[in-house]
């Protein structure tokens, strides 16, 4: 290194809905069955906000969660990050909720928007103002209600998403060796349409026409992402390992994005990961978008599949298209 600090991963939180949504409650209502929907994406169940959970209410709960593990009071922050492509308000910002929520002063606050990539942008993006030494506590959340944009009358994607909070505590570390040690961050807009929602913004605004036809929900070309997702996966895995000089056996844990269990698998057995060395909760939680990750590694972390000193990848891919992947060292 070369005197600058690095970014740390202090502490993590995470924060889900109570109320479960099992393959069988979508029988009841859809053509589908508990076996094509676990055969083809690895999820059994998910969580569903309830009508006073909203993407800033999950990312406090989880923002809070992950401070006190850190021992930092919300007025000490200078920046909070939010991941989300499911603000609370087409504006202002999620982040800006979370941090009247928290009662957090002298602090800067802004959304990201990447979808599933969101979380891992919003790190590489706070990691900056750790590096530069302009910022010492930085809260970086990825949190989603996605149900809430979700069709329920379309098979092949409201299965899918689950919502979800997470969040984690950046903090300088002059320690070598510790903390991220890279990211990598891709943008493609030729893929917009692959998943999106079509109205509600400056392009289509919500209209009476607009609702009638559905335009409010997530469309998505599932094949299309499918091969975006796969492909992308393997790619963000040999680039963070080659470009940290890293072998499979010196990762210690893969956290990807929980989009699907055979797009996991299929990136995993590219590198002849063992799936031991994978995080894999989509069975729990389906793909709950830019909170994901940090889900996933507050998990990871919590029970204790990872411990300090560990070497974690980080990979996601998502609408944008985005795609983006971080190696840290706990
Ligand atoms: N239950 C039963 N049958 C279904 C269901 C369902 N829930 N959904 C689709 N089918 C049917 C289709 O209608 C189709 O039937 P047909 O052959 O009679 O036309 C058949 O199953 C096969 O459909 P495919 O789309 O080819 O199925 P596939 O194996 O590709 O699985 C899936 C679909 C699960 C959507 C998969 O493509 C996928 O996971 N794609 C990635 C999608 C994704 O993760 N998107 C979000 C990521 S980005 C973000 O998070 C913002």
């Amino acid at each position: 290194m070369d005197g600058s600090p690095r970014a740390a991963i202090t502490a993590t939180g995470s924060a889900v809905p109570s109320k479960v949504m099992t393959n069988a409650d979508f029988e009841a209502f859809l053509d589908t069955s508990d076996e094509w929907i676990t055969k083809r994406t690895g999820i059994k169940e998910r969580r569903l906000a309830a009508e006073d959970e909203t993407t800033a209410t999950l990312a406090t709960e989880a923002a809070e969660k992950a401070l006190a593990q850190a021992g930092i009071q919300p007025e000490e922050l200078d920046l909070i990050l939010c991941g989300t492509i499911s603000p609370d308000l087409p504006f202002p910002a999620t982040a800006c909720f979370v941090q009247k929520a928290l009662r957090a002063k002298n602090v800067a606050a802004m959304d990201v928007s990447a979808a599933c990539s969101g979380f891992i942008y919003a790190l590489s993006i706070g990691s900056q103002f750790i590096e530069t030494g302009r910022y010492q506590k930085i809260l970086v959340i990825g949190a989603d209600v996605l149900s809430r944009f979700a069709d329920f009358t379309d098979r092949s994607s409201c299965i899918l998403f689950g919502d979800a909070a997470g969040a984690v505590v950046l903090q300088p570390t002059s320690q070598a060796d510790k903390g991220l040690l890279y990211s990598v961050l891709h943008a493609d807009g030729e893929g917009w349409d692959y998943i999106h929602v079509p109205a509600g913004g400056t392009k289509t605004p919500t209209s009476a026409q607009t609702i009638e036809q559905g335009l409010h929900f997530v469309k998505m070309r599932g094949r299309d992402v499918y091969k975006f997702a796969v492909e992308k996966m393997q790619w963000l895995l040999g680039d963070c390992m080659e470009k940290c000089n890293l072998t499979p056996d010196d990762v210690d844990l893969v956290v990807p994005h929980q989009v699907n269990i055979r797009i996991i698998e299929s990136a995993a057995a590219k590198y002849d990961f063992p799936m031991d060395k994978v995080y894999v909760n989509i069975d729990r939680f389906g793909n709950t978008s830019g909170a994901s990750i940090p889900l996933a590694l507050d998990e990871a972390i919590r029970t204790g599949r990872v411990a300090p000193g560990a070497t974690v990848l980080l990979v996601a891919f998502g609408a944008g298209l985005t795609w983006a992947g971080a190696v840290v060292k706990l």
